[in-house]
Order: C-alpha cells, then sequence, then structure tokens
C-alpha cells in the first residue's frame, strides 16, 4: 500500500485518481443531464480545498456556464460571541439564477450551511450542492445533497486538493489517517 508522511502523521492511500476520475465523470453525466436547458448555471466553488476537484469537474459540462471562486472567511465577533462566517469572492449577481456549490468534501455539513444561508441572501432561482465526498456518520446538516462523487467513513483524509495542515493538496490520490 502506497503510504506518505505528512507532518508527524502516515496516510495510507484508500481512494485512488482513477476511481475519482470515475466519479466525476458519473456527476458531471448527470448534472449535464439536468441543469442543460438552464440558463447559464453558475458554478460556486468553495477555495481552498474545491480548487482540484472543480478542474477536472468543470471540464466536463457541456453546457455554458460560468465559474467562480469563494471563501468562507471566519472571524471572532467583536459584537457577538462566538465566529462570524463571511462569504468573500462572490462578484457575479446571482439574483434568479441557478447555482451549483462544487464542494471538496461535506463533513459535518456546519461549512455547507453557513454557505448556503449566505447565498440564499442574494436571491438566486435554485441553490444545487454537488460534492466530491460525503461523510454521512457525521453529517448534521438538513439540506439535501444533490450530487455526491462518494460516500465515505467518518476518517481524516487527504490529498487531491484536501490537506492535512496545509500539506498534501497536491497529491493526486486521496490518502486516510492511518
Ligand atoms: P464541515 O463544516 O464539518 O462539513 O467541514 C467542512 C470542511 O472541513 C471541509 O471543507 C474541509 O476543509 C474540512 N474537512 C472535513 N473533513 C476533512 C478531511 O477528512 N480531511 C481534510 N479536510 C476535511
Ligand atoms: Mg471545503
Amino acid at each position: 500500500m502506497k503510504r506518505v508522511k505528512l507532518w508527524d502523521k502516515e496516510f495510507e492511500i484508500s481512494y485512488p485518481a482513477s476511481e475519482i476520475k470515475k466519479d466525476i465523470e458519473t456527476m458531471a453525466a448527470a448534472i449535464n443531464t439536468d441543469l442543460k436547458s438552464e440558463e447559464k448555471p453558475l458554478f460556486i466553488s468553495v477555495l481552498n480545498g474545491s480548487f482540484i476537484f472543480t478542474a477536472d469537474f468543470i471540464r466536463l459540462i457541456e453546457f455554458p456556464c460560468e465559474i467562480s471562486f469563494v471563501k468562507l472567511a471566519s472571524y471572532e465577533g467583536t459584537q457577538t460571541s462566538g465566529t462570524v462566517n463571511q462569504l468573500i469572492g462572490l462578484t457575479e449577481d446571482i439574483e434568479n439564477r441557478t447555482v451549483v456549490i462544487l464542494e471538496d468534501i461535506v463533513d459535518t455539513g456546519i461549512t455547507l450551511g453557513k454557505l448556503v444561508e449566505s447565498l440564499a441572501a442574494h436571491k438566486p432561482k435554485a441553490i444545487k450542492i454537488a460534492t466530491l465526498l460525503y461523510k454521512p456518520e457525521s453529517y448534521k446538516g438538513k439540506l439535501k445533497i444533490d450530487y455526491i462523487g462518494k460516500s465515505i467513513p467518518n476518517e481524516f483524509i487527504v490529498g487531491y486538493g484536501l490537506d492535512y495542515d496545509g500539506l498534501g493538496r497536491n497529491l493526486a490520490d486521496i490518502y486516510t489517517l492511518v
């Protein structure tokens, strides 16, 4: 088994690039069918983790579309207690447009919930959610996830855009913490 060491931890290959490619093709085919008659959907890729998935996925989309990249920046609120999340990078007017969120991974669903809430405030026609990876055992959200590349166990993974403390995003395959 192929292994990598990142910082202090060992990871073992669990989801090879060839399988990732097949799952993305399946997801793109479904989206090509479902959204082909929509007026130029806007794909919204969530940085940093989704950059590699987005690059591979978007080249399989066969209808006219746009792509934008956003980040959820969290900061400590000065008035409120706890963290506040601000959506940064969205320059397009999404009112009345169909948007498709592209996520690398949905774990608890907290990030996704905040993102959808921020986007919904801009009154899009519809918000669809596509994620390469999904951890059903830890998902606590209420939102329906429209497109899932692969459901995985509740384990920590790296590679293909996902990191462990900054490292591992460049790995072509996905690895699981040993
Ligand atoms: P959630 O808000 O718990 O759904 O987590 C979403 C974010 O946590 C993702 O966008 C990732 O940045 C990070 N994350 C969750 N699980 C993993 C993992 O297994 N490896 C690397 N990052 C992860
Ligand atoms: Mg992410």
